[in-house]
């Protein structure tokens, strides 16, 4: 199954994930607080990357790919208000300079969960007062680091953030100011996003901008009949529909208000889709909308982390094609320390994203999450993303099967039916029937 030439073989980080001892920002202040963190975890030096970023990118430049998608750490760059700190910029340029020199096209993320713990303080996102700041800091930015950045994405995920900060109390602050909260957060994080894709185009019209925006599948169970069904749909436009809507026509829709926000329509180059997995949802009142329990026979990644649903990266896919912009898959991935399922699991989404192209849907790059492990929020180490291993306290690093697999794949552009054979010969005959040996009659 061969990719065309000008495929982006990415992987993906974050920068309070991976970088260590971010100690003005709010999930440092978080992390210290007991209950927050599974097991007590601490993301202490992290990936260690603010030192040696160097290391991880001599890996993925081996490894064969040519792209990268890693985000700034806004209270690195700004530790207090108004004052920017310069051996910051420096560092990101030198660590996106070191992606250039690699053959690693960064794709940089401005907002990706974690905020400074001055922002927090003045109210961040529940305050008309973001929206100066935010954009300040992305006029520092692009000013410092435009000239080696040539994709950006403004806010990633921000449903999610908006979910897990406003009603699930898993990320901070404390507070929790609710659904009403919420729903004016929504509309700032996107007059946000506007304001950056602006600042951006300015500088550097031929800069692509754009969202990473975690798209699952939301679906009724088996069986659940018409209601069951329409309200699958409800949430799915809550969660998926509603933001992107609004990116493209400039409004709020309702719930989430009814008035326009000036310059967001129209404003994003591609649509970058996180996706990971399928939910199953239930009708309830409260936000209480996912089963976390699964029909027998699933697959299910570690920590109960979300079924393995393969063919819901085409359908996301296909669901974005009405936007008429380039896609990215700006994420994917799965928790598995043992690399049981991983091998599976990219062949067989990759396959995915391989049948879009046949069909000239535009996909034009692939971002695994992640290249190394790292510190994983409110789950802290418990969960292993990586393509290579990592243990936090020696800092020593071990390419996992799907490291080597990865690199065959991303060195050939393609997946054949030999890698499936060497990683995952299960999935021999699910993808290359033709090839597998013939099946044995019992007679
Ligand atoms: C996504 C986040 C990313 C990482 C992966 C596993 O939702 O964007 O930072 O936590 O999940």
């Amino acid at each position: 199954m061969l990719f065309p030439p000008d495929f982006r073989w990415g992987t993906a980080t974050a920068a309070f994930q991976v970088e260590g001892n971010n100690t003005n920002s709010d999930w440092w202040a978080w992390e210290t607080q007991p209950g927050t963190i599974l097991n007590g975890h601490r993301s202490g030096l992290a990936s260690n990357w603010w030192a040696n970023a160097e290391a991880d990118l001599d890996a993925a430049a081996e490894m064969g790919t040519n792209a990268h998608r890693l985000s700034l750490e806004w209270s690195r760059i700004e530790p207090e208000p108004s004052v920017f700190d310069e051996a910051a910029l420096e560092r990101y340029r030198a660590i996106l300079q070191g992606m250039v020199d690699r053959g690693i096209e960064p794709m940089v993320t401005l907002h990706h969960f974690s905020n400074p713990l001055w922002l927090v303080e003045k109210g961040d996102f529940n305050s008309e007062i973001v929206l100066d700041y935010f954009g300040r800091y992305v006029g520092k930015v692009v000013d410092r680091l435009g000239d080696l950045v040539s994709k950006w994405i403004t806010i990633n995920e921000p449903m999610v953030y908006l979910f897990m900060r406003y009603l699930d109390g898993t990320f901070p602050p404390p507070q929790r100011p609710g659904w009403y909260g919420l729903r004016e957060a929504f509309g700032r994080l996107l007059a946000c996003h506007a304001r950056a894709y602006h600042i951006i185009k300015e500088a550097y019209p031929a800069a692509e901008v754009g969202i990473a925006k975690n798209m699952p599948i939301f679906e009724a169970k088996p069986g659940s009949g018409i209601v069951g069904r329409w309200w699958a749909g409800r949430i799915d436009w809550l969660f998926n529909r509603a933001w992107m809507g609004a990116m493209v026509n400039g409004r709020l829709p309702p719930p989430f208000g009814r008035s326009t926000i000036p310059h967001l329509a129209n404003s994003f180059d591609f649509v970058g889709i996180n996706y990971y997995t399928r939910f199953y949802t239930k009708l309830g009142l409260g936000f209480d909308w996912i089963e976390r329990e699964w029909p027998a026979g699933t697959v299910v990644s570690d920590g109960n982390y979300g079924e393995i649903y393969p063919y819901g990266l085409y359908r996301v896919i296909k669901s974005a094609l009405p936007y008429n912009k380039p896609i990215y898959i700006t994420e994917n991935g799965l928790p598995d320390a043992a690399d049981k399922l991983r091998p599976a699991f990219i062949l067989d989404h990759l396959r995915q994203v391989w049948q879009a192209i046949c069909f000239c849907f535009p996909v034009m790059g692939y971002y695994h999450w992640s290249l190394v492990d790292n510190f994983e929020w409110d789950r802290g180490w418990t969960q292993r993303f990586g393509l290579i291993s990592l243990d936090p306290d020696t800092q020593a690093r071990t390419w996992r099967p799907s490291a080597h697999l990865y690199k065959e794949i991303c060195h050939s552009y393609s997946i054949s039916s030999d890698m499936a054979a060497t990683y995952a010969p299960e999935m021999l005959p699910v993808m290359f029937p033709g090839e597998a040996p013939a099946p044995v009659h019992g007679w």
